[in-house]
């Protein structure tokens, strides 16, 4: 067990300083290094997920199947989740480079493109979380039932006042926190970001699997615009104030799956954190 925590810290730490560009100078190399391996993902993973199956050779099979276990980041089955219903029988595994199979037990229930769509999601005017956990129409119709509003926008796994707390201490960390816990997951996959997440942020395990399966949904969705940010150290925001093409790519593609499953994240539990941005309405709880 620690062998491997010693492993995968090691290799985590080579990576990083090469994105980080403390291993040379003038960086060429990490420029090449960084091309070479964009042109292999670029290349040859669709290529390997294009091939027609019945022209396959075995050499052609070994390749497709590191690339749906390796590159899919459990895209296919939050995709499956998603689509069919979070049932814990609903499985589903990459098909071909846009598509996943369903499986309902082992039972083949459909196929569906891999892609989320493009849906950032909206904080709901008339809805807040109850300290109590029971959803509320506004602030107001909870402090008449006797408890007060935990944070807007309905309940999930983070809807608590631990984990809303362990929000607001780490406020100006979090992005780094799970950035470092997401490269894990590209390199090692998810048990190794779950872990990362539990001894760095420990969150409870319901809302550290949200934040997890967000990260899988970044590395699935977004992994080439978070990578060049990452390398290049760009700014959470924009001058403009809206956000960088990597957390805008997560809002976008992975927002609305992450606060369905969450409920809670910083703003709207009224956390202004590392990644406002001047027009956002951070949430606010008046006293009852
Ligand atoms: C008020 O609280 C009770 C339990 O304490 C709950 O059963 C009821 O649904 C709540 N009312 C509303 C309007 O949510
Ligand atoms: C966050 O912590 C600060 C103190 O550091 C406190 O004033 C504030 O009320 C806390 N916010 C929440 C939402 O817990
Ligand atoms: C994040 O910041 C908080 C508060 O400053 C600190 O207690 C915590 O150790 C930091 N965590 C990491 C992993 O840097
Ligand atoms: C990043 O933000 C800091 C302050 O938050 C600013 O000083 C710096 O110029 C920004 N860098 C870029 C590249 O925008």
């Amino acid at each position: 067990m620690h062998q491997m925590d010693f492993f995968q810290n090691s290799v985590y730490y080579t990576v990083s300083a090469i994105a980080h560009r403390s291993l040379c100078k003038d960086c060429l190399m990490n420029k090449l290094l960084f091309f070479i391996i964009s042109v292999l993902y670029i290349c040859i993973v669709p290529f390997t997920f294009c091939l027609p199956y019945d022209v396959e050779t075995k050499f052609q099979y070994a390749l497709k199947s590191i690339g749906r276990d390796w590159l899919d980041y459990d895209q296919c089955d939050r995709r499956c989740k998603w689509v069919y219903g979070n049932s814990l029988t609903i499985t589903g595994t990459r098909l071909h480079i846009h598509e996943c199979e369903c499986y309902n037990k082992l039972q083949l229930i459909g196929i569906i493109k891999r892609d989320n769509d493009y849906d950032p999601p909206v904080m709901p005017k008339t809805a807040c979380c109850g300290a109590d956990g029971i959803n509320y129409p506004t602030q107001e119709a909870a402090c008449t039932n006797g408890t007060y509003a935990l944070h807007g926008g309905y309940c999930g796994a983070c809807s608590s006042h631990e984990d809303i707390n362990i929000f607001n201490i780490t406020r100006n960390n979090m992005t780094s926190i799970s950035t470092k816990c997401a490269v894990k997951y590209v390199l090692f996959g998810k048990n190794s970001a779950t872990k990362c997440m539990t001894n760095t942020a420990a969150l409870s395990v319901e809302c550290t699997e949200c934040w997890v399966e967000n990260m899988g949904c970044d590395a699935a969705q977004c992994l080439t615009l978070c990578a060049i940010d990452r390398i290049l150290h760009v700014n959470n925001t924009k001058p403009d104030g809206s956000l960088n093409d990597c957390l805008a790519c997560d809002e976008g593609y992975c927002g609305k799956p992450f606060i369905v499953c969450a409920g809670a994240n910083r703003r709207r539990s009224g956390i202004t954190s590392d990644i406002d941005r001047p027009q956002d309405t951070i949430w606010k709880r008046y006293a009852c």
